[in-house]
């Protein structure tokens, strides 16, 4: 029953921009439509940057997980969305799409990470007044976006790798599993190997999740992105980069810069 919600919930969801790309590339099914609608946003002359996104096509039509791996700022939420492709085939002239659902390590602690991912039962803890689903169900057909997963705590890590496995998930309070169904991409700017090593990462899950591994460059070492983004985004004219700028927060720095920018011409 409730996969049968989420499949027209997830119909209705596909009905928007994907539609205009649909007829923009007529030929791709809606997951690469998708994917090219994203990847057009992600700009970029570097080489390397351009072999990543070749990458992305492959990648956005197989179910396995993946994980991003860059510094801070580098596009890999927008890299995750693209990868969001892979499920959804025109079926019967209809789209069949689920969510893209983005979940951030840091910003949870582990009671509040483990509902979220797992949903829980009314009354498995004090506030659970309702059911709840967690976004491995709510990502049902689509896709579960593991943001800085390199911060999430290893108890939470070991139910990961059970997830990814068994394809199953138990809910906070439940006696009873439930099978998922969704794509896993996560992301991350740490050091995975180095934490493996000083035991703060298990390696299976790393071994799991890093099969296929996209990498974001940053800003700094493909300079002729940089003159590319000041020239799409500066709309004031004669933006310039103040000497020393390390842009150490890479495309949303840079972003904000040119914002400031065309708004106040300083
Ligand atoms: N190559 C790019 N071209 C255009 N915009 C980009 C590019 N890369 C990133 N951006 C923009 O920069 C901002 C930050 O990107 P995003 O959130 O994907 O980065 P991130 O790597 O996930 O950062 P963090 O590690 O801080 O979460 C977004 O507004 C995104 O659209
Ligand atoms: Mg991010």
């Amino acid at each position: 029953m409730i996969q049968l919600l989420w499949a027209s919930g997830c119909k209705e969801q596909a009905f928007g921009y994907e539609q205009e790309a649909i007829k923009k590339w007529p030929d791709l099914n809606i997951g690469s439509c998708h994917t090219e609608e994203v990847l057009e946003k992600f700009i970029t002359v570097n080489e390397s940057m351009a072999r990543m996104k070749d990458d992305v096509r492959v990648l956005q039509g197989v179910n396995y997980p993946v994980l991003i791996r860059g510094e801070t700022g580098t596009g890999k939420e927008l890299i995750a969305n693209a990868l969001h492709g892979s499920r959804g085939p025109i079926v019967d002239g209809q789209l069949t799409k689920g969510r893209f659902v983005a979940i951030n390590c840091p910003s949870l602690s582990v009671d509040l990470m483990q509902s979220t991912l797992f949903g829980h039962k009314k009354g498995a803890f004090t506030g659970a007044i309702n059911d709840k689903i967690g976004a491995f169900q709510y990502a049902y057909k689509g896709t579960l976006f593991i943001d800085e997963v390199g911060d999430m705590p290893l108890s939470m890590q070991a139910s990961l790798l059970r997830a990814l496995q068994e394809k199953k998930i138990t809910p906070v309070g439940s006696n009873d599993e439930v099978d998922i169904d969704c794509r896993i991409v996560c992301a991350t700017n740490k050091p995975l190997e180095a934490m493996v090593k000083a035991g703060e990462f298990r390696l299976d899950l790393m071994h799991r999740l890093n099969t296929f591994e996209l990498h974001t460059i940053p800003l700094r070492e493909r300079l002729e992105d940089v003159a590319l983004l000041i020239k799409k985004w500066d709309k004031r004219g004669g933006f310039k980069l103040t000497t020393g700028c390390l842009l150490e927060g890479n495309c949303r720095e840079l972003g904000s810069l040119i914002t400031r920018w065309n708004v106040l011409g300083r």
